[in-house]
């Protein structure tokens, strides 16, 4: 099957109360357990990519990688850029074959992220491509752009009507309370995240597919394999799993996970060295990294997306 845009999932998820991993891909590794999983499952799935996975991996090798996993499964996938900065961005993944891009002005002025939304929204529905905004920031790291925590904010569901009305989005990102990374509360913080924020936007955009960013659960398992073996990853946590679900059920539609499969990856590739201190064949300690990757991502799509069998 070729390529899909993400609206036939979306409706899909939304209508069945589930939602579909979005995660993010870097090598051939990462791309080859995040499918297998889903294959096995049966599950939709979206790959997504972003400017730094292109700036380390190289655009066409990505697309290609991707096409090779279409060619493994009949699974319905979507490739997706995450966090395309600019029109530019957006408009070369567009032409390059991705069937879903980001638009992330949301540290832009409501006016400002409005006008470059709507651009490239226009250009994208010419080519019959699917594009996701943002409002409201998310505290973390996302390439080189930093947003400490204070200068985050939640977003405010009363600009959410206008927006999607002027930009002609077809999904929104919103921040209540995730972010990106792997240390996502401060130590003895309890981890929290404001529903209610969820619920008013989702009441003011009936039907319409909502996005969380920032969403890793930081599994204390990989987590301990890593420290364990030599890393030293003091005070990582992440969003607990019950609200992801809870998020899941209700308008939340894609659910962007990057942290955990990093974790999982390295944990992997750690215990391996860790055991094998004479190995320096890539494919012995990646083999492991690949088995910890897509036992994570069998772990989110049973456990926490519920999209399991939805292919
Ligand atoms: O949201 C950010 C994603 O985790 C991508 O991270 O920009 O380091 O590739 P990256
Ligand atoms: P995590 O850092 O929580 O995995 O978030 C990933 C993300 O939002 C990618 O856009
Ligand atoms: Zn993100």
């Amino acid at each position: 099957m070729p390529l899909v845009t993400t609206k036939d999932m979306f409706q899909k998820a939304y209508d069945g109360g589930y939602a579909i991993g979005a995660f993010n891909v870097n090598n051939m590794e990462i791309v080859q357990a995040i499918t297998e999983a889903a294959a096995d499952l049966k599950s939709p799935l979206i790959l997504q990519v972003s400017a730094g996975a292109r700036k380390y991996a190289k655009h066409n090798y990505l697309v290609k990688l991707v096409e090779a996993a279409l060619l493994e499964t009949d699974l319905p996938i979507a490739l997706h850029l995450d966090h395309g900065a600019d029109f530019e961005i957006c408009k070369s993944c567009i032409d390059g074959g991705f069937t879903s891009v980001m638009i992330d002005g949301s540290s832009l002025p409501f006016e400002e992220n409005i006008a470059v939304a709507k651009k490239v929204a226009e250009y994208a529905h010419d080519k019959g491509v699917v594009v996701e905004a943002e409002l409201g920031t998310l505290a973390g790291i996302e390439d080189d752009v930093n947003v400490d925590a204070e200068s985050a904010s939640y977003t405010q569901p009363e600009q959410v009507e206008e927006f999607v009305d002027r930009t002609g989005v077809d999904s929104l990102a919103i921040a209540i309370g995730t972010s990106h990374g792997a240390f996502k509360f401060k130590p003895g913080q309890k981890p929290m995240l404001r529903f209610d924020i969820l619920d008013e936007v989702s009441k003011r955009l009936p039907g319409f597919p909502i996005v969380l960013h920032g969403a890793s659960s930081v599994i204390p398992k990989y987590v301990d394999i890593i420290n364990a073996n030599g890393g030293k990853l003091d005070d990582a946590i992440g969003i607990p799993e019950d609200m992801l679900r809870q998020a899941a059920r209700s308008a939340v539609c894609k659910i962007n996970i990057d942290s955990d499969l990093r974790l999982a990856l390295t944990a992997g590739i750690r215990e391996h060295m860790a055991a094998h201190p004479e190995h320096f064949d890539p494919r012995q300690y990646l083999t492991d990294g690949r088995a910890y990757v897509k036992e994570l991502v069998s772990h989110k799509i049973k456990e926490v997306l519920g999209s399991e069998g939805k292919a």
